[in-house]
């Protein structure tokens, strides 16, 4: 029996195994909020019902004691999840101490340090129960569309992205890489299956600490026989789709507990708008205005509406905090407002930190240089523009990895595309379509500076009935960040490995 199962068992008597989140007692009740991992239920336990020795028992509790509690369900809607559980009997795993995660606020680092408890507080358990049902639903969708799941060998002999950020390791005293990409494997393997898709974890020695990049992360690599840039668009687009909507539907209740505003998910919904690297670029300088809009403007704009809304919030605080301190005022209104200063206070905080990027964005997007790839402050200003995720293709080669087919019409072009998501997360996706000539190839492994002899099996492929092919690479932390809105990917999965990072 669980906490989900309650609905099905109104008025009888049943037992909850699990840990207790919360303990508040009066004279005669002590309340336990007791989670078992599927959600929360309420359980009162009464001096009259257990009788002194259970009760005493239950009024020692501390947080994180692990327990089993027997009892009536009770429907009752106020409560969270929606009932309450009459305890008769109480038994006792484990009395817990001095539980180092107290309900109080605690810095990011002390969390991390504390990962493998921090993951059971309520936002970290909606945040894994989110990731797993995006995995679900990845699964789901390849599975349904006909495409083999394959697993890509984790050490390698051949750099897929560019040399600067592999971990090397010693391979019976030769040189290996841990895998940053499964796709060079994936694109043998479709040519064996036709479609795949490839999910698991990938490496790159990522020397800086910001809020995407970690330096173990999970993805997911679909490749496809017989697809160009195109189809490879649709493709994604009706995959993230699909997987979103599967979040909206599966989730609610975490969504809630992360007071996540479904609203700018809903969106999924729309066409992705697709632009070519050259009018992103004019978007982004200002030089083309795209749903009526103009970046320049609209962040100038929002220079003014920030300042403006701190400058009000700051006021509204004073006058509160003047308020309380001249007296007089009932205990309720006082907690009213007290409330309401803290909340002001966060949103201050937020908009003051807008307000220190705003400009920075605002240059960013001013001095950018045509053939650059694009900066998280170039892809947050693109992106503010609109409420769902956009694709851009076809970019400047010469950025873009050694195995891109270039535009047949303009060679400048290597056919290349990022799927960008909106509120201000920036890239989620990249991929492309596959260069097939192995003439071409040679040639960019050579600008590259990679080792010929190491992609003799991969210039097989091109050899041996070579076909137009497609894929795309989904970082499955970026996405769960952006559905669950986090400030960083470190919270995305159990346990983060970045830059500085490695236990526990
Ligand atoms: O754009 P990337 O480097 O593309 C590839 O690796 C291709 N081989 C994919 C393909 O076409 N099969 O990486 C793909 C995605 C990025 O869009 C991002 O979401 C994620 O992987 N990613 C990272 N996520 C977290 N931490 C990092 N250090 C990441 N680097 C890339
Ligand atoms: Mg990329």
């Amino acid at each position: 029996m669980n906490t989900k199962q309650l609905k099905h068992h109104i008025g009888q008597s049943i037992t909850l195994k699990g840990w207790v989140s919360n303990r508040r007692e009066s004279k005669t009740v002590v309340f336990i909020n007791l989670r078992d991992g599927q959600g929360v239920c309420q359980c009162i336990l009464g001096l009259e019902d257990l009788g002194d020795d259970l009760f005493n028992m239950a009024k020692s509790l501390g947080q994180e004691s692990s327990v089993s509690i027997t009892g009536v369900v009770i429907e009752d809607p106020r409560q969270v999840g929606g009932f309450e559980l009459h305890a008769t009997d109480l038994m006792v795993y484990q009395n817990a101490k001095d539980y180092p995660i107290s309900n109080k606020e605690h810095g990011v680092e002390f969390l991390i340090d504390h990962r493998h408890l921090w993951l059971r507080s309520r936002r970290q358990w909606a945040i894994m129960r989110i990731r797993n049902c995006i995995s679900y639903a990845i699964h789901n969708f390849f599975q349904k569309e006909g495409f083999v799941q394959m697993d890509a060998p984790i050490f390698t002999g051949n750099a897929a992205e560019g040399t600067t950020d592999l971990f090397e390791t010693d391979y019976y005293g030769k040189p290996a890489y841990l895998t940053q990409s499964g796709q060079l494997y994936g694109e043998a393997m479709a040519m064996a299956m036709g479609k795949i898709y490839t999910f698991g974890p990938t490496f790159r020695a990522e020397k800086s600490k910001t809020r995407r990049h970690l330096s173990e992360f999970w993805m997911i690599e679909p490749e496809m026989a017989f697809c160009d840039i195109f189809e490879n668009m649709d493709t994604i687009e009706s995959f993230l789709r699909c997987v979103v909507q599967e979040v909206l539907e599966k989730c609610t209740d975490e969504l809630q507990v992360l007071n996540r505003d479904t609203t700018q998910l809903e969106t999924i919904s729309k066409t992705f708008p697709r632009f070519s690297y050259d009018e992103a670029v004019e978007i982004l300088k200002g030089e083309k205005d795209v749903n009526g809009q103009n970046s320049l403007l609209t962040i100038q704009q929002d220079i003014e509406d920030t300042s403006a809304r701190i400058e009000e919030i700051r006021k509204d605080i004073l006058e509160r905090e003047a308020a309380i301190a001249a007296g007089g005022m009932k205990k309720g209104a006082i907690n009213f407002n007290q409330n309401k200063i803290d909340t002001l206070k966060q949103e201050l905080k937020q908009l003051e930190e807008d307000l220190r990027n705003l400009p920075q964005w605002l240059n960013s997007a001013k001095n950018f240089e045509y053939g650059n790839d694009f900066g998280g402050s170039d892809e947050t200003v693109l992106t503010r523009l609109f409420d769902c995720p956009i694709m851009i293709y076809d970019w400047p080669h010469e950025i873009k990895a050694f195995y891109m087919k270039r535009n047949p019409e303009d060679p400048r072009f290597a056919r290349g595309v990022d799927v960008l998501a909106p509120e201000g997360y920036g890239e989620i996706v990249g991929g492309g379509e596959r260069e097939t000539s192995e003439e071409w190839l040679v040639e960019k492994i050579k600008e590259h500076q990679l080792p010929m002899d190491v992609f003799q099996w991969y210039l097989d492929l091109r050899r041996y009935g070579s076909v137009p092919h497609s894929g795309f690479g989904l970082g499955l932390e970026r996405l769960v960040a952006w559905i669950c809105k986090l400030d960083h990917v470190r919270e995305t999965i159990p346990f983060p490995r970045y830059y500085g990072r490695l236990e526990p």
